[in-house]
């Protein structure tokens, strides 16, 4: 089933009749859930999540016939261009269900993250002295994503019905690919570089009140098959910066590195006392530079790619390589959660070797991070998706959950204790409701760690 961008509507509404299914496609088909308080005349957000049901054609891919390894500078560019060609057009700004001219959706089942205005999910904030030396406070950031045609279709097979997604061998085509634009609360008074920069109205106070933010990165995902040597994926990222040439805040777009691979021998001995750098990666030295002098030093762990945003004991392509399907909901406060946490760390402990090179290992596209589960190709979208969705079967349909999964349910050691779909942590639904956060767990959400 698929349905038209005006057929959405903000806030979910009830649902059409009664029993589990319709349930299902309400939520589903919910853009936000989320409080509006102010903001008079900003337009809503729309989910845009009528996928392509046929695989797009693949020809139009201006970044196909670059060689990443020798002109990284390059093929970021064009993975830039490409995502922001008809996106950014200022009839467009980024609202896709007006973009005629090429096709992308949104990852559905955010509904209970995602803010009234633009539809923006939660991401880690950014602590003092992370963004500048000039930042005093920490500064709270939210960003939303959109997937190509190409990567669209996917999902698409996954959500075809949408009381019943299957995630049994999963995987994009070549030419998959998707943009991310991350707003951040801080100030140019605190972060200078932000001057000019492009600013959005988003509700994401709890209470549905709004904040101006500003863009701060821009990150780009692509499966290529040029890359399947490494993982098959690349992962770049952009930093505005009120200082670069250009006319546009998309001119002031800065690369600040694009990797292919994640160095799985760069441990912490490597690179301090053998001066280890990452070998599978660009990473802007001038960029690089300017984040060396502040407490973090490194960008990613090592440095690794990673964004001014980002976690700095994690790297972009490794933190996505752990996108999975545990065929199963793993709720808050239960013991299978802690398990999950464990083996499916957001980051590594840097100076714990084994960690490391766990955490940093090359992926195939179809080998999960932990054996047992359903790989989700690097998509943590897709991933954290699946995982608001059993949360919320768990919770709310729990005699559904065994149903509902096309792939065969994890065992955790703690099963035989507490038994999930028996007792559903209460906490969730309540919290699902309202907290940016809830309703799916921890391990692929990127905001806390
Ligand atoms: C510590 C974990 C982590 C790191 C590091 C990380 N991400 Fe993500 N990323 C996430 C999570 C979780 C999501 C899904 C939720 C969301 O969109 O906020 C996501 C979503 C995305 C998406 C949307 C499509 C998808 O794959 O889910 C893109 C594109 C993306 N990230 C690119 C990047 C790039 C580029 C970098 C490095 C500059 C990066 N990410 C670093 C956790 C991470």
């Amino acid at each position: 089933m698929s349905f038209a961008a005006s057929d959405l509507a903000a806030k979910c509404p009830d649902p059409a009749g009664p029993g589990y299914v319709a349930a299902a496609q309400t939520q589903f088909n919910c853009s936000s859930a989320r409080d509006l308080v102010g903001g008079a005349g900003e337009r809503e957000f729309r989910a845009r999540f009528d996928f392509p049901t046929d695989p797009p054609s693949a020809v139009n891919l201006p970044w196909k016939n670059i060689k990443f390894e020798e002109q990284a500078e390059a093929y970021l560019g064009a993975l830039l261009a490409y995502g922001i060609k008809d996106n950014s057009d200022p009839s467009i700004d980024w609202r896709i269900e007006d973009n005629t001219k090429s096709r992308w959706c949104h990852a559905p089942w955010f509904h209970n993250q995602r803010e009234r205005l633009r539809g923006m999910t939660l991401e880690r904030g950014a602590r003092i002295k992370e963004l500048h030396s000039g930042q005093k406070s920490q500064a709270r950031n939210w960003a939303v994503g959109f997937y190509n045609d190409v990567g669209c279709y996917s999902i698409g097979k996954v959500w075809k019905d949408q009381a019943f997604p299957k995630t049994k061998d999963f995987a994009f085509l070549d030419g998959a690919y998707s943009i991310k634009l991350l707003y951040t609360t801080a100030s140019v008074a605190e972060v200078p570089y932000l001057t000019g920069s492009k600013e959005w109205i988003a509700a994401i106070n709890n209470d549905g009140s709004v904040e101006r933010m500003r863009l701060l990165q821009v990150d780009i995902a692509v499966r290529d098959t040029n890359a399947d040597n490494f993982s098959g994926w690349l992962f770049g990222t952009f930093i505005y910066d009120a200082y670069a040439p250009g006319a546009t805040v998309w001119e002031k777009l800065v690369p600040v590195g694009l990797m292919w691979g994640n160095d799985p021998d760069l441990t912490s001995q490597a690179y301090e006392e053998r001066g280890g750098t990452p070998k599978q990666a660009w990473l802007n030295p001038e960029v690089a530079r300017k984040f060396f002098d502040l407490p973090r030093h490194n960008l990613g762990l090592h440095g690794r790619v990673n964004g001014p945003v980002d976690n700095f004991k994690a790297a972009c392509l490794a933190c996505h390589g752990r996108a999975l399907d545990w065929g199963r909901a793993v709720l808050r406060g239960t013991p299978a959660n802690d398990e999950a946490n464990a083996l499916l760390p957001l980051a590594p402990s840097p100076y714990d070797d084994a960690s490391v090179k766990n955490y940093f290992r090359n992926l195939k596209p179809n080998v999960p991070f932990v054996a047992g589960t359903q790989p989700l190709d690097f998509s943590l979208q897709v991933s954290g998706g699946i995982a608001n969705f059993r949360a919320w079967v768990a919770t709310a349909f729990p005699q559904e959950s065994g149903n509902t999964s096309d792939v065969p349910p994890y065992k955790f050691k703690s099963d035989g204790t507490t038994s999930f779909s028996q007792t559903p942590d209460p906490s969730i639904m309540r919290a699902s409701e309202r907290t940016p956060r809830a309703g799916g767990n921890e391990q692929f959400i990127r905001g806390e760690d």
